[in-house]
């Protein structure tokens, strides 16, 4: 893991939040290729979800929202995790996680119910403590104007769900998507992008007939996978947990977390849940609007059930970069180089950067005037970056590092007959091409097709 916050770190995906001030806890700031990986993934869901289908449509709705949705939906009695105090040093733990372990070598903390701090053995009794950040709505500041940030992106699907369904006249079974922001003032953070105050969740409240709710459940198990395994998870790495009655959310009926294997063992990627009717019939109780759906064919009102699969993009973003990330000791052999070397097998679709553009030389006026016009051509198209610093087989590694699919370089040849050499990330192979054909090429190799049918083998 500290391999993976390294390279974040160093190669501009992922910084603390506010380093210069020593930094924020569960805060994490997305970098120049973190920022462009997290919306690759991101645009994945959308097209999967969204754009590819026509039963879902998105929504974007505000993190801060009328106090009286946070009662309605039960957040504010129940969205809590049980806190205890060491009574040695005074650090707060979440009492689940020590009972269960979960501090086991950390720091101090030996077996279970253990101080991870000091060693101690001795704790307060558990309290349930709220997740909810809270804040004040206007410049008034008491208990009248508390509002909370919102610790979920589901209820503002549920309080407009009679505004959407109506006005993109939809009929079940229909999703509402949204992807967005999310707080919550977690007891205890930590393994890096895992557990965070701030993050993104990117949710669908799919509403359907109750009686086909367990139907749809199982349909979105599989597609949840699928989507997953699309990012480049490998299915190996992912497992599944069905939650026991008795830890089930105060809103579900049956929930399923997909674990993925992380560097720290298997743990929560997403879940899907049944929150069957609870959230549209509280939210009519509560706001006296009536948020049921009128069955044309039955002639009857009914409480639409709900399948909601959910997923924190940060996580994701986690998920992926492990499953990408390989260390080769002593170099990757095509390049007969000693020193270890990091290569980022992403996705050609999610990389960050899908061509480098690379004069052979730099100090050759010609190669670099030639490379900066491919460059300028190319960037209208594709996520692209030059590089002219170093030796060939040095930015090569660089690109590698950053999971870059393609390097094209520009050599003496290109001057005489406009081709260039394209090297693919993975194989290290490399391929002669017409400068005419790149564009075309270069969509089709990110979209999977095999480079090496776009030109003819070259070795340097
Ligand atoms: N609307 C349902 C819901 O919020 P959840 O299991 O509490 O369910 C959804 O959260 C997803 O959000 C989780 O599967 C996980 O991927 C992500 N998530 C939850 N808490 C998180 C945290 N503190 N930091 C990062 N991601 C988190």
């Amino acid at each position: 893991m500290e391999k993976i916050i390294s390279l974040c770190k160093r190669r501009g995906f992922v910084f603390q939040s506010s380093e210069i001030y020593g930094g924020m806890e569960a805060l994490w700031d997305f970098g120049p290729l973190g920022a462009l990986l997290k919306q690759n993934i991101k645009n994945l869901w959308l097209k999967e979800f969204v754009l590819k289908r026509e039963d879902i449509v998105l929504i974007d709705g505000t993190v801060i929202m009328h106090p009286k949705v946070w009662e309605a939906s039960g957040h504010l009695s129940h969205f809590s995790d049980p806190l205890v105090e060491c009574k040695n040093c005074h650090l707060r733990f979440r009492a689940d996680h020590l009972e269960e372990g979960k501090y086991i070598g950390e720091g101090k903390a030996k077996e279970k119910n253990q101080c991870p701090n000091c060693g101690g053995k001795n704790f307060t009794k558990p309290r349930q403590f709220n997740l909810m950040f809270k804040t004040f709505f206007g410049p008034v500041e008491d208990s009248a104007h508390v509002v909370y940030l919102r610790p979920e992106t589901a209820q503002s699907m549920f309080v407009n769900f009679k505004l959407v369904q109506e006005s993109m006249r939809l009929s079940l079974p229909f999703g509402i998507a949204q992807i967005g922001k999310a707080f919550r003032n977690e007891i205890t953070t930590g393994n890096f992008l895992f557990r965070l105050r701030e993050f993104e969740i990117a949710e669908i409240e799919y509403f359907v007939k109750p009686n086909e709710a367990d139907k749809y459940f199982e349909k979105w198990v599989e597609s949840w996978k699928n989507f997953f395994v699309k990012l480049g998870i490998k299915e190996k790495n992912l497992r599944y947990y069905e939650h026991p009655k008795e830890s089930l959310a105060h809103y579900a009926k049956r929930t399923i977390d997909i674990e993925y294997n992380f560097p720290f063992g298997f743990s929560e990627l997403g879940g899907i849940a049944n929150r069957t009717d609870f959230d549209l019939k509280a939210h009519s109780k509560a706001s006296g609007k009536d948020l049921s759906f009128f069955d044309e064919k039955e002639k009857k009102k009914i409480y639409p059930f709900v399948i909601e699969p959910t997923v924190g993009i940060e996580r994701l973003f986690l998920a992926v970069i492990c499953e990408a990330f390989e260390e080769v000791k002593g170099g990757r052999e095509k390049e007969g180089k000693k020193e270890a070397e990091i290569v980022l097998h992403l996705p050609f679709f999610l990389s960050p950067i899908k061509v480098a553009v690379l004069p052979l030389l730099k100090n050759k006026k010609e190669l670099v005037k030639k490379a900066k016009e491919i460059f300028n051509f190319l960037k209208e198209d594709f996520v692209c970056f030059y590089d002219e610093k170093g030796s060939i087989g040095r930015r090569y590694r660089r690109q590698d590092e950053i999971g870059t699919p393609l390097c094209l370089t520009v050599d003496f040849q290109t001057l005489e007959d406009n081709t260039v050499t394209l090297r693919e990330r993975d194989s290290m192979e490399q391929i002669r091409i017409e400068i005419s054909r790149l564009k075309e090429a270069i969509s089709r190799i990110i979209e999977g097709e095999d480079f090496r049918k776009f030109g003819k083998p070259f070795s340097s």
